[in-house]
């Protein structure tokens, strides 16, 4: 075996997109390659690494559950002559990675919160916050990436924080450290889960007052998310409109732009960051250094790291950014303009 690649797991529609995009772009190549998922896991991630050593990988390609716990399997590999290339997020506090492909997680969060500035007028607009997981780095660096634009716009007004005491402890600091980001993201993350953010969101909503509602603006870190907490605030009579974030240009958050119960999403296109990775598992399968566009410090190294732009998708330009590019058909979905 060639090529193992890791993903985290089934139950988000992401990564099963990023399994379709390996498969159509691995069809036409020599190389014997595995896909295997860890079901939300580190202890599944190992089992799969551990399988994939067994089998005699050269390279494996993983996306960590958990960017700390997984060092142990990038370990393991590395023990083995094994190159590690950790994939869209960072496997953290080890020198067991070899190299990262990634898509910009601070440019994410930044295009999120400009996309509310864009939309407020006036002051003391209404700002519900809700980030990702904590175990998954990039969700410190959608929320740094949000918190950059922000910031400013919190401090001169034209936010309120309804839903975090932390974040409004630190509304007038530009620059939050680790921790202090880990403070906030403990009281409004969704774990990357759908019901979870769904009951925050309840539980944000029963504990806020009539004149905490009105016109709010929703920062949501991804898509799945995003749907579960625009039905909870869509289901809340104090709510007259809601302005709410995605990622990942997933289907059902497509067609949720398209009628207009989502406001927009950051579109990811899985195929260039699938394309990356195959690249440099060839280089690296036939000794040759790959392609590289600059480092990301995990707190034990600075890893050699390719990164890919994103894309802002709203109502005005689902059909040239999804359909013209060939990501999805037109006939899966419903009113497409
Ligand atoms: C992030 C990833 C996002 C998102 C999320 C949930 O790490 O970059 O695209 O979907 O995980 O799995």
């Amino acid at each position: 075996m060639d090529v193992g690649i890791v993903l985290p797991t089934k139950d988000e529609p992401r990564w099963v997109q990023d399994e379709t995009r390996f498969k159509e772009a691995l069809k036409d190549t020599d190389y014997s390659v595995e896909i295997l998922f860890s079901q939300g896991s580190s202890a599944k991630e190992k089992e799969n690494v551990d399988a994939l050593i067994a089998k005699g990988i050269k390279v494996l390609i993983i996306c960590p559950h958990d960017g700390n716990a997984a060092a142990a399997a990038a370990e393991a590999a590395k023990k083995e002559g094994i190159k590690v290339i950790s994939y869209d997020r960072l496997i953290t506090n080890t020198d067991a990675v070899d190299y990262y492909v990634t898509f910009d997680s601070i440019a994410v969060g930044e295009a999120q919160a400009q996309y509310l500035v864009d939309k407020a007028k006036g002051k003391g607009n209404p700002l519900y916050l809700y980030a990702g997981a904590a175990s998954d780095n990039n969700a410190f660096l959608f929320f740094e990436g949000a918190w950059n634009v922000l910031q400013p716009k919190i401090a001169d007004g034209t936010f309120v924080i309804k839903n975090s005491s932390e974040a409004v402890a630190l509304q007038n600091k530009p620059k939050l450290t680790r921790d202090e980001m880990a403070r906030i993201i403990g009281q409004i993350t969704t774990n990357w889960d759908f019901n979870e953010a769904k009951r925050r969101a309840e539980d944000n909503l029963t504990a806020a007052k009539k004149e905490d509602k009105g016109n709010v603006f929703i920062l949501a870190p991804n898509d799945g998310t995003a749907r579960a907490i625009a039905d909870a605030f869509a289901a809340d009579k104090d709510v007259t409109s809601y302005v709410v974030t995605g990622q990942d240009a997933e289907k059902a958050s497509v067609q949720y732009i398209i009628d207009g119960k989502q406001s927009m999403t950051v579109f990811k296109d899985v195929r260039t960051l699938v394309k990356d990775a195959i690249a440099m598992a060839k280089d690296l399968l036939q000794g040759k250094e790959p392609e590289t566009t600059g480092t990301y410090n995990n707190g034990k190294i600075d890893v050699k790291a390719k990164q890919t732009e994103v894309i802002v998708v709203d109502k005005n330009n689902v059909k040239e950014a999804l359909i013209d590019s060939g990501y999805y058909n037109a006939s899966d979905f419903t009113g497409i303009q």
